[in-house]
């Protein structure tokens, strides 16, 4: 078993998680800057007004990147830095600071992959109805055009959105993330429509406007519905379960609604039964905006949960069993996620696949000899590396970025949960690298031979 010689080993992060620096440079304000000032909503009431500071050390963090190996950093972009407004003017700031990271990253042979958009939605265009207001794929097909103009000379792989799941779902639906709101199902199913064609609009300026042939892609997430035997029974239970209509959990966990438009240019017909009275006008046109041809499918995987063919011939979830290992945001650990979840996605999609985020939350600290520690995040990853590998003999896997390169703001948990490769204190914003980076940087030498 091994993976293609050419695979990409990365890491991941996002703006911002680690820029810092919101109040500078000309940046515009996004929901996050604004609702993350509520009080009671993020642990510890902390912001990212700094986190990583990484807005003015990213060159440090760049050769941090070196020095751990790794061939491709997966970072985003913010609106506000770019367009303050969401529309309109172009803050050359904000764009100077997105070439230097380039210039940098280019540099130092580290291959760049840019995510649009990973949450930073622009409070102008929210005070306009965000998601909600059908000019949002015009919107987002403007600043498209901007990165694609400005970037695409150096950077030629692009994600369109990150996780719609979550900044529809946790953020309108559940109400667990900025602006902390529970709408009802109509009004977030039309943003998911809205958003699905801004995503459709922006790889259709990506391509207009760039300066190479691009690799685009899209970067949705999902738990993975895990078969509890190998019994082809179970297996069928399994990828039922995890392309139908989500038995836990809001509706936008749905990982059919979210791609079969993208890939097909269809929603899953059963949904559109059940959801019949909620459903938004939807027209040919949308649909094929929607599925305006990608080259590569990226997708956030973490974890899954055990199904099994219930008696009555449909999946049934099952508990899990007692005391399972899980991590430090309680999350269960199954590394087997990595081998069903390429799988069942190359078998429906059949589409090149990356996996965009994977990684453990772990209670990490310094330690007495100076170091950090993190045996735990080792094993994590070399189980998930290995059913990945597996999977890599079935599927077309084409690579790998690890979340996080270094701990960052983790939403609604605040700096309560370290996610990285690299340790930040963030008082003096000294990074240490952890065992596991080192770890890390001897499976991308050996191209994963070692796992
Ligand atoms: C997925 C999100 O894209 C990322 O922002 C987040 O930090 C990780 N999951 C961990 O929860």
């Amino acid at each position: 078993m091994k993976f293609r010689d050419d695979f990409v080993w990365g890491a991941a992060t996002s703006s911002y998680q680690i820029e810092g620096a919101q109040y500078e440079g000309g940046k515009g304000l996004h929901l996050w800057d604004e609702y993350v000032k509520e009080k009671g909503k993020v642990f510890e009431n902390q912001r990212g007004d700094v986190s990583c500071d990484h807005y003015h050390l990213f060159r440090e963090d760049v050769k941090l990147m070196k020095e751990l190996g790794l061939k491709a950093y997966r970072f985003s972009v913010d609106w506000t830095r770019i367009m303050p407004e969401g529309k309109g003017m172009v803050n050359e700031e904000g764009v100077a600071f997105y070439n230097a990271l380039i210039d940098e990253l280019v540099a130092n042979d580290i291959e760049p992959y840019l995510t649009l958009f990973h949450w930073e939605l622009p409070m102008e265009l929210y005070k306009r109805g965000g998601w909600m207001n059908p000019k949002m794929p015009e919107w987002f097909a403007q600043y498209a055009a901007v990165i694609a103009d400005r970037f695409s000379d150096r950077v030629k792989n692009f994600f369109t959105v990150n996780e719609p799941q979550c900044f529809v779902g946790l953020s309108f639906s559940e109400g667990v993330h900025a602006p902390w709101l529970q709408l009802p199902d109509r009004e977030t199913i039309l943003m998911s429509h809205n958003a699905l064609k801004a995503h459709g609009r922006a790889v259709q300026e990506l391509r207009a406007h760039a300066k190479q042939p691009l690799v685009v892609g899209y970067a949705p997430t999902s738990g993975i519905a895990l078969p509890a035997t190998d019994k082809p029974e179970d297996i069928e239970a399994a990828r039922q379960a995890y392309f139908g209509i989500p038995q836990e959990g809001t509706w936008a966990w749905n990982t059919a609604w979210w791609s079969d438009p993208v890939i097909f240019g269809k929603y899953p017909e059963e949904f559109l039964v059940h959801f019949e009275k909620d459903l938004p006008k939807i027209t040919d046109d949308d649909m094929k905006l929607i599925s305006e041809p990608i080259d590569i499918y990226g997708q956030n995987i973490y974890l899954g949960y055990p199904v099994c063919m219930g008696e009555d011939g449909k999946p049934e979830l099952l508990s899990r069993n007692t005391g399972y290992a899980k991590s430090a945001s309680n999350w269960p650990m199954t590394p087997e996620a990595l081998y069903w979840g390429p799988k069942f996605l190359y078998d429906r999609y059949k589409k090149p696949i990356f996996i965009t985020e994977n990684g453990l939350a772990c209670h990490d600290w310094i330690h007495l000899d100076g170091k950090v520690h993190d045996p735990s995040r080792i094993d994590f990853t070399a189980r998930y590396l290995g059913a990945l590998k597996r999977a890599a003999q079935e599927a077309d896997i084409r690579g790998y970025f690890a979340w996080s390169l270094m701990d960052n703001f983790e939403w609604a948990e605040g700096f309560g949960q370290r996610y990285g490769l690299v340790f930040v204190d963030f008082k003096t914003q000294k990074r240490i690298p952890k065992d596991s980076a080192y770890w890390y940087r001897d499976v991308i030498r050996t191209n994963g031979e070692n796992l």
